[in-house]
């Protein structure tokens, strides 16, 4: 079978920055003397002290390393906000979009954005906020979040975002682990027109955080909420007083710039550090080439910035390429299936930048919505989160972008700061569900099971062989879970968790997680995380979670669940432990499928058989293959009988 190919359109192929030539030029410099290469591109940051080695790195137990122009220093909220001043400070960096429709947006200029976040960074710094401070964010998507972000990096502090969509125990878990001392949160977030409770969650996490003594709200829907005496300040109180004028704090390129939390194969969520300097470099050069970006297009990532998404190409990239962009406060679907392609239209939105999920979700809804929607100023798609089936591929190639937009799906990680494996519009042939070529710099391989390097058209593990600039650095506060985690079941390479196929024409194709990670909507989920939220209940001894396909999310949620003994098994059960996993973690872990078990098919020696559970969830129950090592293959049987009604 051979793929659908779409050719570079060739007035893409004429005009773009990079052309398939100058990719095949630039790709093999970054791989073949990644100094010069990583040299020159650094140049597109402004750099207080320039650095003198561009790479330190090592992969292996002896020497790890990983350090990118270690002995320059920057500032990243000046590189995203002061350098543009002189030349663009009146052009728009941010256009605000509400959640409701008919509530008025707002528009910021790069000298207002630099004010904000000079003013707010003072606002910190009196709040008793130091360089290397944890700070964590809690806000819904409004400028502020950007502008607490860049307060952080402007002064030195961390920042950890955490999703609005988070409950109080996983924000409590996160504000704990790396010992934040000041909460930046709202009275209540908006979004799809339901109100999220944002300071109460707050309040209810901190019962249980002891670090925090210092939390900033900020004003959204103007609701009542409680205010604890010298704990809680309003954020415009926090800025009464203080001046619009903090000169940026000089970091080292290897300083932390922030936590994000993300999901593993084991326990407890990771805080995934990023540093400064390549990271910035990164962002900056993968949103230009990626996105063919130049200043005055309007961008927007349609993604919220409790994600890695939201970090690199909401804010930091794109703000450090002096772009426009377009900030959403909702869900592409709210108030009605049509409303993703009005903000298009209303804001002339050049460059779309969303996920596979929701394109599945909106595609289902029939044709109209889009079609009555003009559209015209559309002129590339974007792709990120999960694998996109061709079918939906097609669907926003033809329908949404009516056949003129490329569109670039763009593999990446949390870890990987930025896009690892994407198509260059002027650059690459597209093949619809490949993230085809990597970016420059970026060396994948595919492994056997033994770690050996796999060549030509075949299938592996994928693996990255050498670093790159915003690589993620540790995790927080345990380095030996980093290296773990990472580089040592193929030894000497990054392992990204991903099964992966490359073709003839040397494109990859991501299969998905190896791992015991699933990709609910975009949404990475440990199975472990749920498994423990689900035995904390106390009706519940046991508990196995698999993914499972799903039409729209990608993959849904399905739960094997043992009881204790004396446990009534019903209805009333299964839902009231579906509240406790959303209560536990937050409503993107809900359970798609509960099924009580009696008891789980094990092997001898214990261990739990993932891999039945897997084909028992996909329904695939001929391909069972060997169950000759269970400790009891009768678990099987009464598993495959009683699969659920809504598996
Ligand atoms: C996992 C990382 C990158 C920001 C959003 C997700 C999957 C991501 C693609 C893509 C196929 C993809 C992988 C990866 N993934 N993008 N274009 N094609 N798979 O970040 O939460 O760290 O999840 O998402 O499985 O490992 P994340």
């Amino acid at each position: 079978m051979t793929d659908e190919l779409y050719p570079v359109p060739a007035e893409w192929a004429e005009k773009a920055i990079i052309n398939a030539d100058r990719y095949a030029a630039k790709y093999r410099e970054s791989v073949e003397d990644p100094d010069g290469f990583w040299r020159r591109e650094a140049q597109r940051i402004d750099w207080i002290k320039p650095f003198t080695t561009v790479k330190d790195t090592s992969f292996h137990e002896d020497d790890f390393n990983i350090s990118w122009f270690g002995d320059g220093t920057l500032n990243l909220s000046s590189n995203c906000l002061d350098r543009h001043l002189a030349t663009r400070g009146s052009a728009t960096a941010i256009i605000w979009e509400a959640d409701d429709p008919n509530e008025r947006g707002m528009t910021i200029s790069y000298r207002e954005l630099h004010s904000m976040v000079c003013r707010f960074a003072n606002a910190l710094k009196a709040q008793g906020v130091k360089r290397g401070d944890r700070v964590t964010i809690y806000l819904p998507m409004v400028p502020e979040a950007a502008v607490a972000m860049l307060a952080c990096a402007r002064i030195g502090a961390i920042h950890s975002v955490v999703f609005g969509g988070f409950s109080p125990d996983a924000l409590a878990g996160r504000i704990k682990d790396c010992d934040s001392s000041l909460v930046i949160t709202a009275d209540e977030g908006l979004r799809g027109g339901r109100v999220v409770p944002l300071k109460h969650n707050v309040d209810e996490a901190l019962d249980q955080c002891t670090s925090v003594t210092r939390v900033i709200v900020m004003r959204r829907t103007d609701t009542d909420v409680p205010m604890t005496e010298g704990r809680d300040i309003w954020w415009l109180d926090a800025e009464a007083g203080v001046t619009a004028d903090c000169p940026p704090e000089e970091m080292g390129a290897e300083d932390p710039l922030f936590i994000l939390y993300t999901s593993g194969s084991t326990g407890q969520p990771k805080g995934v550090l990023h540093t400064t300097g390549g990271y910035a470099v990164w962002t900056s050069m993968t949103h230009e080439y990626v996105f063919d970006y130049r200043p005055g297009q309007i961008y927007w990532c349609a993604a919220d910035i409790g994600w890695v998404t939201g970090h690199s190409y909401i804010v930091y990239g794109p703000l450090a390429n002096g772009a426009t962009i377009v900030m959403y406060e909702g869900v592409p679907n709210w108030p009605d299936p049509s409303r993703i392609w009005q903000v298009v239209d209303k804001h002339q939105v050049e460059i779309l930048y969303t996920a596979p999920t929701a394109i599945r979700a909106l595609e289902r809804e029939g044709d109209e919505w889009v079609k009555k929607t003009s559209r015209k100023s559309l002129k590339l798609l974007g792709t990120v989160g999960e694998p996109i089936n061709p079918e939906a591929w097609g669907w926003y190639h033809s329908v949404v972008g009516e056949g003129r937009c490329p569109i670039v799906d763009t593999y990446w990680q949390t870890e990987t700061g930025a896009t690892m494996i994407s198509p260059m519009p002027g650059a690459t042939d597209l093949k619809p569900g490949s993230a085809s070529k990597p970016m420059f710099g970026v060396k994948p391989a595919l492994v056997d099971d033994k770690g050996h390097i796999l060549e030509g058209a075949v299938s592996g593990a994928l693996v990255i062989t050498d670093s790159w600039p915003g690589q993620m650095r540790s995790v927080w506060g345990d380095p030996a879970r980093f290296f773990n985690t990472y580089f040592t079941h193929y030894p000497g390479y990054y392992f990204t968790g991903d099964g992966c196929r490359r073709d003839e024409d040397g494109y990859y194709w991501i299969t998905g997680r190896i791992d015991d990670v699933i990709n609910v909507s975009g949404h990475r989920l440990g199975t472990a995380e749920i498994e423990s939220a689900l035995v904390a209940h106390e009706k519940v001894a046991e508990a196995a979670v698999v993914g499972m396909p799903h039409e729209i999310k990608g993959q849904g949620i399905y739960a094997y669940v043992t009881v204790n003994a004396g446990c009534q098994v019903d209805e009333k059960l299964r839902t009231e432990l579906i509240h406790w996993v959303r209560a536990e973690i937050g409503p993107i872990a809900t359970p798609d499928v509960i099924q009580f078990a009696p008891a789980l098919p094990k092997t001898r020696s214990g261990k739990i058989m993932r891999r039945i559970l897997r084909k028992i969830a996909e329904g695939d129950i001929s391909h069972l293959g060997d169950t000759s090592t269970l400790a009891d293959p009768a678990v099987v049987d009464d598993l495959v009988a009683n699969r659920p009604s809504n598996a």
